[in-house]
Formats: structure tokens, sequence, C-alpha cells
């Protein structure tokens, strides 16, 4: 983790989607938004971050964005797919907004759904790890939303 980048964030506001209900399986329950900008300014990779809810209330979250390689191939349409921490209510359909505030790992393609749990028990711990350094009342004035699906950078 290099703090290079520390201070900026890329947000992306968007409703829950249906996914698969595989992270459910996994253990790693997700909240998924569709990114329009298919090439966009935010590059696949691991995210420690805050997800908004509707209600304005934050939550911890190790973020997702990109193409689920294991699953999918490159060829897999691009995702955010937030994981929120000590949380177990239904956000299906619910509007989120998510900030994006360290850059964990890449992105990687892994030879069984159990070593894909294992690197998502090491991104929570890192983004653990992150959130307690940067609370979520410190996160730069988002001012007006972004478009659905649209990613905006602040700072
Ligand atoms: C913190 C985090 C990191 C992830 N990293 C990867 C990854 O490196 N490679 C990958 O193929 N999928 C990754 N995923 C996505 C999972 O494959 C995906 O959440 C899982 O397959 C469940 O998909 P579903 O929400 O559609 O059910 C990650 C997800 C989270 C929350």
């Amino acid at each position: 983790m290099s703090d290079e980048h520390d201070g900026t964030f890329f947000v992306v506001r968007g409703p829950v989607e249906p996914g698969d209900k595989r992270g459910r399986e996994l253990g790693f329950p997700t909240a998924n938004i569709a990114l329009r900008d298919q090439s966009g300014q935010v590059g696949d990779g691991v995210w420690a971050g805050w997800v908004e809810r509707a209600n304005g209330t934050f939550v911890a979250a190790a973020v997702s964005v990109g193409r689920r390689p294991t699953y999918y191939g490159a060829d897999g349409y691009r995702l955010v797919e937030a994981h929120l921490l000590d949380f177990a209510d239904d956000l299906y359909g619910e509007t989120l907004t998510v900030w994006l505030g360290r850059h964990l790992r890449e992105q990687q393609k892994y030879t069984s759904g159990e070593a894909l749990v294992e690197a998502l028990a090491l991104d929570v711990a890192a983004a653990r790890e992150w959130v307690a350094g940067h609370p979520a009342s410190g996160l730069p004035a988002l001012g007006s939303p972004p478009p659905d699906g649209e990613v905006r950078r602040l700072g």
C-alpha cells in the first residue's frame, strides 16, 4: 500500500443491482453497482473505502472494481462490488455512494474459490486498517453527486 495518492478519492453512485449471489456463498456478500463508462477514469483493482447509504450513514467497505476475472475472463463487464464490513441488511435497490480511498491491489484471476476467499479476508483486514485512520467525517465534500454509474475524482 502506498500513500502516493492519499487524499484522492474516486466516487461512484448508483442503485444496487442483483448479483450472482456467489458473494454470499463465498461468505463475502457484495452490493453491485454498474459502471456506466466501461473504460472510466478509475482502473480495475481492489480498494478500501466508505459506502454512503441513502439515509446518509456511512459503512466501511472493501470494494472491487473490475470484471471478476476468476469467473468471467477478460470479457466480463466492469462493475463496482462493495463488501460492507460488519453489515447484514439487504441493500437491493438502494442507491449507494461508494468512496474509493485506498488502492489495495490489482484484480487477480484465482484458480479456486478458496484462493479468492483467502485474498478477500486479507482485503477486509487492509480495509479495516485504512478506515480506522480515515474516518468518514474526513471525506472531501462531494457537492452535487455524479450521475449514476459515472466516476468522479475528488482531490
Ligand atoms: C474486496 C473484493 C476483492 C475482489 N477481488 C477479486 C479479484 O481479485 N478477482 C476476482 O475475480 N474477483 C474479485 N472480487 C469479486 C468476486 O469474484 C465477486 O464478488 C464474487 O464472485 C461474487 O460475485 P456476485 O456479487 O456477483 O455474487 C472481489 C470482490 C471483493 C468484494
